[in-house]
């Protein structure tokens, strides 16, 4: 099978990880705190003490931004819309907030006059303050579901004539596991209770939102809509068959936990047998509401690691996770972050894994990698990053061959991520950009590997 005509190729960013130009400018624009503002104000969460609201910039740099990517050949570009931005407050009976509104307007026309397909994510961790403040945000279902429905629904109003591509929530282990369970991300919860509560709302909020456009927008806008999930590869230790379930456990909880009910309406019974009644049950409602609310797979993948059994913790499903082999050695090259290694055959082996199980359209929406070290580079150095060439190689061929090869249907890739930026509790030290971005300047510069993506990118956008 080749490569489809239509497929998607290009970048992805999310809203509160690159927008921000400082507090002041974020005032004027009528913009609302997020729980990240918040948090970035605790001492000693954020590795290195940068702030959420002073990011990259792309708030006022975003013309030439979509310029430089249009140049790097991309077709399409994958970004959030910030809830805080659009909703200063939040809530279903807050007021929206025009610039902001507008702010979005301006991008997306200016994606589509340069010929790049916009493909939006709603929830990209940037939840109202207020919300959390009034309810505790996630953790209260009946109070949440309105509220980020309303903000859906004003998404689809506004965007839906030129948005054809939705992600209702990014990752949702993510935001559950880091934000409830060992607290290092917002709010910052450490708790054996919550991560479970928290996740279930995100899945019905998610169906309610995808229902929602299925019913009153789809009609009249013919877009698509999904959820998207993380997941690293992970490979059993060896054979034997307590690592081999292990290895099957541990991907129940970072995948299936949210991937399960929605594609095959329950949640996995390896969860249900280690958390119990801690795990919420569905009504027959919110059953029905995940029926087929997520058109696609959608698909944040970056890494692999062997897994052991043993082990307690829940959030890996009372596994071992290791980076290394039986005979000692790596399972791939270190970045510059713990749990992120260069393995692109994880990545060819979870597409099939995925297509297999779900049996969904795969959109790859995120894929990239932190070179070690970077940050404390001279800039001369950082653009020469071989490392992260490496990576691109290894992870573009592993997907033309599950695409090829092995028949797997992918619809688009994006590389995480066309800037440096803000990479959440740890700071602006990982970079992760194909530009790099000079702090003190906001500065861009392209690296080696925005020219071997492009390159890329061109080649198959031209030969289509
Ligand atoms: C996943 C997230 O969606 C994104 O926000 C984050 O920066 C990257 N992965 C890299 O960790």
């Amino acid at each position: 099978m080749a490569l489809r005509n239509d497929f998607l190729w290009g970048f992805a960013t999310a809203a509160a990880q690159i927008e921000g130009g400082g507090e002041e400018q974020e005032r004027a624009a009528g913009k609302g705190l997020s729980i990240w503002d918040w948090f970035c104000e605790k001492p000693g969460v954020i590795r290195d003490g940068a702030k959420v609201n002073k990011t990259c910039d792309f708030y006022s740099r975003w013309r030439e931004d979509l310029a430089l990517m249009a140049s790097l050949g991309v077709n399409s570009y994958r970004f959030s819309i910030s809830w805080p931005r659009v909703i200063p407050l939040g809530g279903a009976d807050d007021a929206v907030c025009e610039q902001g509104l507008q702010f979005y307007d301006d991008v997306i026309n200016e994606c589509l006059r340069l010929g790049i397909t916009p493909f939006v994510t709603l929830y990209h961790w940037d939840l109202p303050l207020e919300l959390h403040k009034r309810y505790g945000g996630l953790l209260n279902k009946e109070r949440f579901i309105p509220d980020y429905l309303r903000y859906a629904r004003l998404c689809f109003e506004r965007y839906g004539d030129r948005v054809k591509h939705w992600l209702t929530f990014n990752e949702p282990w993510v935001v559950a596991i880091h934000g409830f369970h060992n607290g290092v991300m917002a709010p910052g919860h450490k708790s054996n209770t919550e991560p479970w509560v928290a996740g279930h709302t995100i899945l019905v909020a998610h169906a309610h939102a995808a229902k929602t456009y299925q019913r009153e927008y789809q009609p009249s806008q013919h877009g698509t809509i999904g959820i998207t999930l993380n997941g690293d590869w992970a490979e059993p230790w060896d054979q034997s068959p307590e690592n081999v379930k292990a290895a099957q456990d541990k991907t129940d909880v970072a995948i299936g936990w949210f991937a399960d009910p929605v594609y095959l309406g329950k949640y996995p019974d390896s969860m249900r047998a280690m958390l119990q009644d801690r795990l919420p049950e569905f009504t027959a409602e919110e059953l029905e509401l995940l029926k087929d609310s997520s058109e696609f797979y959608g698909m944040n993948f970056y890494t692999a690691n062997t897994v052991k059994a043993g082990g307690d913790d829940e959030s890996q499903g009372n596994t071992i996770m290791l980076f290394t082999r039986p005979d000692g050695s790596e399972i791939g090259p270190q970045s510059d972050l713990d749990w992120l290694r260069d393995v692109p055959w994880g990545f060819r082996n979870m597409l099939n894994y995925l297509y297999k199980r779900y049996g969904k359209p795969i959109y790859v929406t995120e894929n990239g990698y932190a070179v070690r070290g970077e940050s404390s580079m001279s800039a001369e150095q950082a653009i020469r990053d071989t490392d992260r060439v490496n990576y691109y190689n290894g992870y573009l061929g592993a997907l033309r061959a599950a695409v090829e090869e092995d028949g797997v249907d992918v619809r688009s890739y994006y590389a995480w991520s066309f800037i440096d930026n803000f990479e959440w509790a740890s700071g602006l030290i990982p970079r992760f950009g194909s530009v790099r971005v000079d702090y003190d300047t906001f500065e861009r510069t392209p690296k080696d590997s925005a020219y071997v993506v492009s390159e890329f990118f061109k080649s198959q956008v031209a030969t289509g």
